[in-house]
């Protein structure tokens, strides 16, 4: 009885250490109080209560794990378990990513999570099968806007030469090229310092990124340029998936749902405040008119004929056409 005992005890003991085991590494490039801080813990949460803490989530906020691209790779090696990026480097892997990045074809984050949580963006997220991902869900970041150190940016003209970080991310590049910056690919890692050298003028992304990163103490110019619709993805690496059960999947399933719905609120609410918090930390904040809107979107025109050519006009103007 006593022997039948103990053997129940040990084997609770064996059972528990394996389960504590069962180890998620989480990477992501900015804060725990950023965006993606507070959906990898929502993420981590619903996971946890779902499956009885059977997952011990680990993160590693703050480009811990180094730059996107790299992340995305520890999930193809298995090294990484899962991540929440920004499409940045995404069509470096997934090459249909890119028709998301196409600045000026969102008009505002209800036609993206339209068109994101519709067929389109359920196809992309089905070709990263082929590329030894899984991707549950759509996440997001908000429409990116310019800051620069040279000069404030109130029409194309004001973009001539300046030295601008962008994603490494070949969309992007083609429409700062197009509109006659500078641009440099840098990965994310990169970008404070090179900014506080000088090395570069300036750099693009969200409200949710500039106001979170404090950007505004290495910049002194913001344009709401809003040039582009900025998506991010919830990754898992596939040779962790395909160890799951069926169940757990559902879990991390209905975790991201709830991870992507506090991502947006966050989102929702720091596209209203954002601006303002800017402006009191002493950016120059410089708001643009429909028609200087309109003259940004013409001087990326040139870009437009590649972008028709690599993912096809149909399918751009299908993004458009969707209420
Ligand atoms: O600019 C970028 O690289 C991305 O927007 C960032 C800040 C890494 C968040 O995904």
């Amino acid at each position: 009885m006593l022997q039948t005992g103990l053997i129940a005890t040990i084997a609770t003991l064996v059972s528990s250490a394996v389960i504590a085991e069962t180890e998620v590494k989480i990477g992501y490039a900015l804060a725990p109080d950023s965006h993606y801080g507070v959906a990898a813990q929502k993420w981590q949460e619903v996971v946890e209560a779902q499956t009885d803490g059977k997952f011990t989530f680990r993160h590693f906020p703050s480009s811990g794990l180094g730059g996107e691209r790299e992340v995305v790779e520890g999930l193809q090696l298995g090294t990484v378990e899962a991540t929440i990026v920004s499409t940045g480097t995404l069509s470096n892997f997934v090459p249909a990513t890119g028709v998301t990045d196409i600045p000026f074809l969102f008009r505002s984050l209800d036609h993206a999570r339209n068109v994101l949580d519709g067929p389109i963006g359920k196809g992309i997220l089905s070709e990263f099968d082929s590329a030894g991902l899984v991707a549950i869900a759509w996440g997001e970041q908000g429409f990116r806007h310019i800051t620069n150190n040279r000069n404030a940016v109130e029409k194309p003209e004001d973009l001539a030469g300046l030295k601008l970080r962008t994603m490494e991310n070949p969309v992007h590049l083609a429409a700062f090229n197009a509109a006659g910056a500078a641009p440099t690919p840098m990965a994310w890692p990169e970008v404070i310092g090179a900014l506080q050298q000088g090395t570069i003028d300036g750099q693009e992304n969200p409200l949710s990124v500039i106001v979170s990163v404090k950007l505004d103490e290495v910049q002194k110019y913001l344009t709401l340029s809003g040039h582009v619709y900025s998506p991010a993805m919830l990754l898992v690496s596939k040779p962790f998936w395909e160890g799951l059960s069926d169940e757990d999947k559902t879990a991390f399933e209905n975790g991201a749902t709830e991870a992507v719905a506090a991502m947006r609120q966050y989102v929702d609410n720091v596209e209203k405040s954002g601006a303002e918090t800017l402006k009191e930390r002493g950016m120059e904040v410089n708001e643009l008119s429909t028609d200087q809107k309109a003259a940004f979107r013409a001087s990326i025109e040139s870009a437009y004929e590649g972008y028709y050519e690599t993912y096809g006009k149909d399918l751009i103007e299908k993004i458009s056409a969707t209420e």
